[in-house]
């Protein structure tokens, strides 16, 4: 494997809409992460992935872009970019930004020219088809619920949108549509950003000629993933779009990619894949039912464990994963990942430690270094996020109660993870002085940045304690380069791994709340993390606290 400038790096994901905002509307903006360039520079940060901030209705926070060259007004200027780049710069921090290209708005130029005339140059830039009373040109469900066809106002036409109907799907067959999204690429890369984040990427390619799959609810209607799994040929787009940007620039581009085969690996992230990396959701998807969320078996720690060594196996030396623990699509890690009652900071730790230690690119998604939880939500009126609202009907539907549907809902709503980012224990936690645009989560008096930042002991230190280990000379090289084995992979909520390069790492992390002893098949010659000021051992036998997790240095 060819090394890589972005390899020793950490990376953060902010969602500008709830990090920080500057002028008191209640909404995040660029001046804000400005303004919190220092923080992140402070942690360790090396590059950063900004959630969209393009001009957009903001129908899915921005995941529906109506114009690619310009900045949403709420957001900030395109001055206001180009000066988070600059700055950003100074302090040795790349910006990525999100590249949404599976759909756009629908009220970009492209659709509105699109209804206007269906027959012309736009109209091929979409998926359209005739519409015909009572009978849907196929049955595939939308990830947002409900059919993927809506009426293209104005026409006798409908139009393919496989998330929400105010996000129509470009037609990647369409090489004007590539020309364009490529062009839109190397026009932001030439304003000096580091590289892109790649969304939905995997459904570009649709299976053709467009066909009915196999029902699998109650409403007739299939899940997407029945026509991509069929859908071939993706390769050839990803490749294109590879040569075409990325690649002359040596950016970095991390997929969304949830469906690769084990074979494609190599294509996707080897040494000239189509991205630099891509993210492990093997945790994140652990559980999944395509009748719906409330369908979802909960993932125990021992599922954890076999998830990440999983992904783990399978990518081997081939590339690099993003590893994370939550994003802005999933409910908060340490709400999901621990189990019930035991959420505290110890175990936060843990669950940072054994992921961060993982082989891959380290991803913190905004508060995560705080340990932020899910939020408590009352009635289904809070919550906005859309494939929320969709979740609980489907719930409904399937016989839960209101009370039972919301507690799913609470449980996954992607509203976890957008409540705004809790800076201090003033008013909305420090992120605005005016009115949140979404609730902020009431525990930010005893969860915040600035009280953490003042605590040896805080979830914020042991991050930045962590990132400041993997930036190590000495233990930089195993860290980032050492080939992961798992240990004592059979045992009962134990996670264990060593990472073995120029030295011999093991991570170990007692996933209980009840002590647990382990034996350590060497000594250790130092201990680089514990989340507990004591190891408690005899005779080479460590009895490991709850929660207690370690990295430590084999003798070889
Ligand atoms: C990705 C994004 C998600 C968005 C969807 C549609 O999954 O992460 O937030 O809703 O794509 O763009
Ligand atoms: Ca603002």
């Amino acid at each position: 494997m060819n090394k890589k400038w972005w390899h020793d790096k950490v990376a953060y994901q902010i969602y500008p809409k709830s990090f920080y905002d500057s002028n008191g509307d209640g909404i995040g903006d660029i001046p804000g992460i400005i303004s919190k360039l220092g923080y992140l520079a402070d942690l360790g940060i090396d590059i950063l992935w900004l959630s969209p901030c393009y001009q957009s209705p903001l129908a899915d926070q921005g995941y529906d872009i109506s114009d690619y060259y310009s900045i949403d007004p709420r957001f900030g200027t395109m001055e206001d970019m180009e000066r988070l780049i600059a700055e950003a710069k100074k302090r040795g921090i790349c910006i990525l930004m999100d590249l949404v290209v599976n759909h756009c708005s629908d009220e970009h130029e492209w659709f509105r020219k699109a209804c206007e005339n269906p027959e012309g140059k736009y109209g091929k830039y979409f998926y359209l088809r005739d519409k015909k009373e009572g009978d849907l040109p196929t049955n595939w469900r939308s990830y947002f619920g409900g059919p993927v066809w809506e009426d293209l106002p104005g026409t006798d036409k409908q139009y393919l949108h496989v998330f929400h109907r105010k996000q129509p799907d470009l037609n990647w067959e369409n090489p004007e549509v590539r020309e364009e999204v490529y062009r839109n690429i190397n026009w932001w890369l030439d304003k000096g950003l580091g590289g892109f984040r790649i969304d939905a990427i995997i459904n570009i390619k649709k299976a053709l000629p467009f066909r009915d799959y196999e029902p699998d609810r109650e409403d007739g209607l299939c899940s997407i993933n029945a026509m991509l799994t069929e859908a071939k040929g993706i390769g050839v787009f990803l490749g294109e779009m590879r040569d075409r940007t990325f690649k002359k620039y040596d950016a970095f581009a991390v997929g969304e990619v949830f469906n690769e085969k084990p074979e494609e690996i190599p294509e996707f992230i080897g040494d000239d894949g189509y991205f630099s990396s891509m993210f492990d959701f093997n945790e994140a998807v652990f559980g999944g039912s395509e009748k719906g969320w409330y369908d979802i078996t909960p993932i125990t720690p021992d599922d954890y464990k076999k998830c990440c060594f999983e992904a783990q196996a399978r990518v081997g030396d081939i590339g690099f994963l993003s590893n994370i623990i939550e994003n802005h699509d999933e409910p908060r890690g340490v709400s999901r990942y621990i189990p019930e009652g035991d959420c505290c900071i110890e175990s936060k730790k843990m669950l940072a430690a054994l992921n961060f230690m993982l082989r891959g690119l380290p991803f913190i998604y905004q508060g995560q270094e705080l340990g932020m939880e899910n939020v408590p939500i009352a009635s289904i009126d809070e919550v906005d996020d859309i494939s929320a609202r969709d979740e609980y009907q489907v719930a409904l539907e399937a016989g839960l109660s209101s009370e039972e549907a919301l507690k799913v809902v609470s449980k996954y709503s992607r509203d976890n993870a957008r409540t705004p980012m809790q800076w201090s224990d003033e008013t909305n936690a420090g992120f605005t002085t005016g009115t949140p645009w979404l609730k902020v989560n009431p525990n930010y008096l005893s969860i915040n940045a600035a009280a953490q930042m003042k605590d040896e002991d805080s979830v914020y230190s042991f991050y930045k304690k962590m990132i400041a280990l993997r930036k190590d000379p000495v233990y930089k090289e195993t860290i980032v380069y050492g080939a992961l084995e798992p240990v004592w992979a059979e045992r009962h909520n134990l996670m264990a791994y060593y990472q073995k390069g120029e030295r011999t790492l093991l991570v170990v992390g007692n996933y209980q709340r009840d002590e647990q002893e382990v034996k350590l098949p060497t000594v250790y010659k130092n201990v680089l993390l514990n989340n507990y000021h004591d190891i408690a051992q005899e005779n080479g036998t460590v009895r490991l606290h709850g929660y207690q997790v370690l990295v430590l240095e084999m003798s070889a």
